[in-house]
C-alpha cells in the first residue's frame, strides 16, 4: 500500500464529510461549505492522508489564538491579526485505516507547518475521550467545556 499527504482538492470535500460522519456524532457534523471555507482562509492547513489515491483521514488547521476556541459551522470565517498558536480544528480516520499511523504522520506535520509559520503553539478542542491520544503529543488540559453540546476539552501545548 502506498500512503501520502497531500493539501485537499476540493472535488475531495465530499470524501471529508463521508470520513467526518464515521468519526463522530451528528451534533459535530459539517457541511462540505465549512470546510471549504476553513481551506480558503488557509489552503496549507487541509490535509488529506491518502492510501492508493483515496482519501482516509484528515487534518484541518489554522491559525489562532491559543486561550480561544474555534466556534463550528463557521461560514464566514477570518483569522485573527495576530495569530499566536496554530489550531487543530479537526482530525479523524476512517474506522478502516485507524491504528496505521496516519493520525502521528498528520499531526507531526502540522507540528512542521507551525514551525515555518512561526506558530510556537497548539491549541484544540479534545472531543470522545481522546484527551489521553493528544497528551502523546504533549498537550495538556487548559479547560473543559460543552462543545455544541458535547462534552469537550480545551488542550493546548
Ligand atoms: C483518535 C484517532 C485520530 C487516532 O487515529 P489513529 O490513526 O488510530 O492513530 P495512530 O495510529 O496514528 O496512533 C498514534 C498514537 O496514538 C495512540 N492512540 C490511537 N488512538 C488512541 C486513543 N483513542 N486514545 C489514546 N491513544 C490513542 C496510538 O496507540 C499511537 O500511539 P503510539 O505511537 O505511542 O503507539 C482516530 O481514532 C479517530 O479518527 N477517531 C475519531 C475522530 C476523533 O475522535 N478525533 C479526535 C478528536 S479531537
Amino acid at each position: 500500500m502506498s500512503t501520502n499527504i497531500k493539501k485537499i482538492p476540493a472535488d475531495d470535500l465530499d470524501r471529508v464529510v463521508a470520513v467526518q460522519q464515521l468519526s463522530y456524532p451528528q451534533e459535530l457534523w459539517e457541511e462540505a461549505a465549512i470546510f471549504h471555507e476553513k481551506q480558503r482562509v488557509f489552503p496549507e492547513g487541509a490535509l488529506g492522508w491518502y492510501e492508493d489515491g483515496i482519501l482516509q483521514a484528515y487534518l484541518f488547521v489554522h491559525p489562532w489564538r491559543k486561550n480561544e476556541t474555534a466556534p463550528l459551522f463557521t461560514e464566514n470565517m477570518s483569522l485573527p491579526e495576530k495569530p499566536d498558536c496554530l489550531y487543530i480544528h479537526d482530525l479523524a480516520i476512517a474506522p478502516a485505516a485507524r491504528g496505521k499511523g496516519a493520525a502521528r504522520e498528520l499531526v507531526n506535520t502540522a507540528f512542521a507547518l507551525a514551525e515555518q509559520n512561526g506558530l510556537a503553539h497548539f491549541s484544540l478542542v479534545a472531543v470522545q475521550n481522546s484527551e489521553s491520544f493528544w497528551s502523546k503529543f504533549g498537550f495538556t488540559p487548559y479547560k473543559s467545556l460543552t462543545y455544541s453540546g458535547v462534552p469537550a476539552t480545551h488542550m493546548v501545548k
